[in-house]
């Protein structure tokens, strides 16, 4: 069995509001008194990807020593990587994979430079593919931006589009367990290509969905929170998730 804490959607930008929200959670995360196996952030790790929000997001997260990130639509490859993972700057995707406990995280790049909706690219999806071809054992596919409507009009043209040929990707292997995501600042359940898709909870502020009335859309003083993914040997998911006013 593995634990994994899913936080989203930091939106560092250099001030204290937002430092000290992804402050509580990552304090909270620290405190625990049995560790998770892996902390995962989806995106959105900086408001408007200037080095000086990465440095800020480099001290808070290091509360969680060997927390893995994946870039958003807010997010500028070249500062991420100089200042997130201490690499060269460069433009192309970010596709990283970790193995914690025997499951395979990929952690893909779905944003594209200069907009807000997501796409996966053929390097992006041919990277995807052997990554999967790769292993036997369980992956969890995780990306920034969700690629199905959510049934919020804000959010779901900002969705990742062009969906087909991830959606075939995963129908051809069993072993991808589910989909994780960020970017709708919702905690949202829902299914992809016949997979559970999970939705973490934004840090910096949560989405207002229709029927709560949409102007604006996102609220910034509902609290920050997370999802919990709790993966057992059988590869059976459950996701809780946790609230830190
Ligand atoms: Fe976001
Ligand atoms: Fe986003």
């Amino acid at each position: 069995m593995i634990v994994i804490a899913h936080v989203s959607d930091t939106h560092f930008d250099g001030g204290p509001r937002a430092a000290e929200r992804s402050g509580r959670v990552l304090a909270y995360l620290a405190a625990l008194p049995h560790p998770v196996d892996v902390v995962l952030v989806t995106g959105d790790i900086a408001d408007h990807g200037l080095p000086h929000e990465y440095e800020q997001a480099a001290k808070v997260l290091a509360a969680v020593p060997g927390a893995l990130t994946l870039p958003g639509n807010h997010d500028v490859r070249a500062a991420y990587r100089t200042g997130l993972l201490g690499e060269p700057a460069a433009d192309g995707p970010i596709n990283r994979t970790a193995v914690v406990g025997g499951v395979t995280l990929a952690l893909c790049d779905s944003s594209i430079p200069g907009r807000d909706d997501g796409r996966l690219d053929d390097e992006t999806l041919d990277w995807l593919r052997s990554v999967l071809t790769g292993t036997d054992g369980p992956v969890l596919v995780c990306m920034h931006h969700p690629p199905v409507e959510l049934r919020s009009p804000f959010i779901d043209s900002l969705r990742l589009h062009e969906a087909q040929p991830l959606a075939e990707l995963v129908e051809e292997f069993p072993n991808v367990v589910a989909v994780l995501c960020g970017h709708a600042h919702t905690p949202a359940a829902t299914t992809f290509a016949g997979r559970p898709l999970l939705v973490a909870p934004g840090v910096a502020s949560r989405l207002r969905l229709p029927w709560e009335g949409e102007d604006p859309p996102l609220d910034y003083d509902a609290a920050p929170g997370l999802a919990f993914h709790v993966l057992d040997d059988d590869l059976r998911l459950t996701t809780h998730y946790r609230f830190l006013s």
